[in-house]
């Protein structure tokens, strides 16, 4: 999709398809035109005005409305969205009401569409967070899974262009980069879902590290080297090799550059867990759900999301990106309850329960990622089944020594609608992974279970500024919706966003 600023009148524009804001009218209970919407009916002669006396329509926020027009001077149609209550039209009221449009436009034929929800009062609105909520929820609305479906036409679309009327000249630079910030965020985040969704025999460590390649393919600032088993080896992962051993799949240690910044610039370093299916290993998990487990990489696909976005919006940041990918699955080679392993940094490992292996892959991943002298380091994991139970699915738990990065990441994920929550790091859990046969066991019991694996990861970052977030709730959704967030790419690409300035 393209996106086109612009502040012409409502009235000036041309499109095959103008989407225009109704709110609800507390007191008629009828649907009631927005700012934009009223001039527009002033072409109309009062048509849209009667329409809505006759009580079809609802100004509930996202509820849409198509209305073909016989005049000429006007487009074919119109799209009235339900935006709510007038008063409390927020960013987060914008976002639902763009995504219920594009998803009813994409049912018509319109090519050129004509945006005019943002000219309506948005509490707290810039320009700038404006047009790129707008685009980020038009991308996420435009992404549908097809790739293992025999016929495709529910990707396909007629939509080609998105013109985003803005009220204020003055603001048309910001909102221009807000569009198109937007774009690439919501692009991260569809190729994070697309990664997500892939099942597990299509989304092996090696199609992860052939997409990687072909993402540096064509950028001159970003490179992509792949550790293979035997590189791995050498540097001692033992960890991260333990649990490979039981899959017939090679592991992948996928790590991108991307170089915006200057030389000296300490890098930010992401790292994301790449397990492309966890069956649990010899601790075998219970078969009913066990299919989602194909979401075990959406650590690692957040990475990939978000180091494109880096790109696209050609941040001045030097970023490296660091996915450790394998599968877990029980076989005659496989870890064994008892096994004892030792990390790259000679840290020895009991596994008391094989299905706790993301931990065994990212602490070789993040004992890695030293050799890099990071500013921050950040890791995301679908780590711990006991997050889902703390936080559900709204907050993406995070976890750190340090308070002053827990406050960064909670910010950028309250400003780019993908929120995180902390839960404490303290040292008294660590006690709870004392084991007799080697310097940590790789379990802690069932209290505070995405606690004591974070405490676990700890000990391969000491010295760094590093958090853990724990999206074990947040990467994807059951049911009818069934599919993966792209999250928490939001989060990381405002977290970056914050850092520029
Ligand atoms: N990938 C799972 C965590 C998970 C489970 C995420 C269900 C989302 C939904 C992870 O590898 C795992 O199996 N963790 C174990 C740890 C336990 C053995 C300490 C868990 O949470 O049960
Ligand atoms: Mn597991
Ligand atoms: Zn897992």
């Amino acid at each position: 999709m393209q996106y086109k600023i612009s502040t012409k009148k409502i009235t000036d524009t041309d499109s095959d398809c103008t989407i225009l804001a109704v709110f609800n009218d507390a007191e008629s209970g009828l649907a009631m035109a927005g700012k934009a919407a009223s001039a527009f009916d002033k072409e109309l002669g009062g048509q849209l005005e009667e329409l809505l006396i006759q009580g079809d329509y609802t100004g509930k926020l996202g509820d849409t409305h198509l209305v073909p027009v016989f005049t000429d001077s006007a487009p074919q149609r119109l799209l009235l969205v339900g935006c709510g209550d007038k008063k409390s039209f927020t960013e987060a009221g914008l976002r639902t009401a763009t995504e219920a449009a594009v998803k009813a436009l994409k049912k018509t034929t319109s090519v050129e569409v004509v945006n005019s929800l943002t000219l309506e009062t948005i509490k707290g609105g810039k320009a700038y967070n404006i047009a790129r909520a707008v685009s980020e929820t038009t991308e996420a609305a435009l992404y549908h899974y097809v790739s293992t479906l025999s016929k495709k036409s529910a990707a396909e679309t007629s939509l080609e262009q998105m013109t985003i009327l803005i009220a204020n000249a003055k603001s048309a630079l910001e909102a221009k980069k807000g569009a198109k910030h937007g774009e690439a965020i919501g692009g991260g985040v569809n190729l994070s879902r697309e990664l997500g969704n892939l099942p597990g025999n299509y989304c092996t460590p090696t199609f992860l590290e052939e997409t990687a390649k072909k993402m540096a393919k064509d950028h001159a600032k970003l490179s992509v080297k792949v550790l293979q088993e035997k590189d791995m080896e050498k540097l001692g992962m033992g960890a991260l090799l333990s649990v490979s051993k039981g899959s017939r799949e090679p592991a992948k240690m996928i790590i991108f550059t991307y170089s915006g910044g200057n030389k000296s610039q300490k890098p930010h370093v992401l790292v994301g867990k790449g397990l492309t299916f966890d069956a649990g290993g010899i601790s075998i998990k219970p078969s009913a759900k066990m299919d989602e487990m194909k979401y075990d990489m959406c650590g690692g696909a957040s990475v990939f999301g978000t180091i494109q976005a880096a790109v696209e919006m050609n941040l001045k940041l030097n970023i490296i990106g660091i996915v450790p990918a394998s599968e877990n699955l029980p076989d005659g080679a496989a870890n064994k309850p008892g096994d004892v392993v030792t990390n790259m940094e000679g840290i020895t490992i009991e596994i008391l329960n094989t299905d706790a292996e993301g931990r065994l892959i990212l602490c070789d991943a993040l004992s890695y990622a030293k050799r890099f002298e990071p500013e921050t380091i950040l890791d995301m994991a679908t780590l711990t089944g006991a997050c889902v139970v703390a936080l559900g699915a709204h907050h993406s738990a995070v976890l750190s020594k340090d308070d002053s990065l827990i406050k960064e990441i909670m910010k950028a994920g309250e400003t780019a609608h993908d929120k995180a929550w902390p839960l404490p790091l303290t040292p008294e859990y660590h006690s709870q992974l004392s084991t007799n046969f080697a310097d940590v066991a790789n379990v802690g019991g069932r209290a505070a279970g995405t606690i004591t694996a974070a405490s676990f990861l700890s000990m391969f970052t000491e010295g760094m500024r590093w958090a853990h977030l724990d999206i074990a709730g947040s990467a994807w959704k059951e049911g009818a919706a069934k599919g993966s967030t792209g999250r928490p790419v939001p989060l990381l690409c405002q977290y970056l966003l914050n850092l520029k300035k």
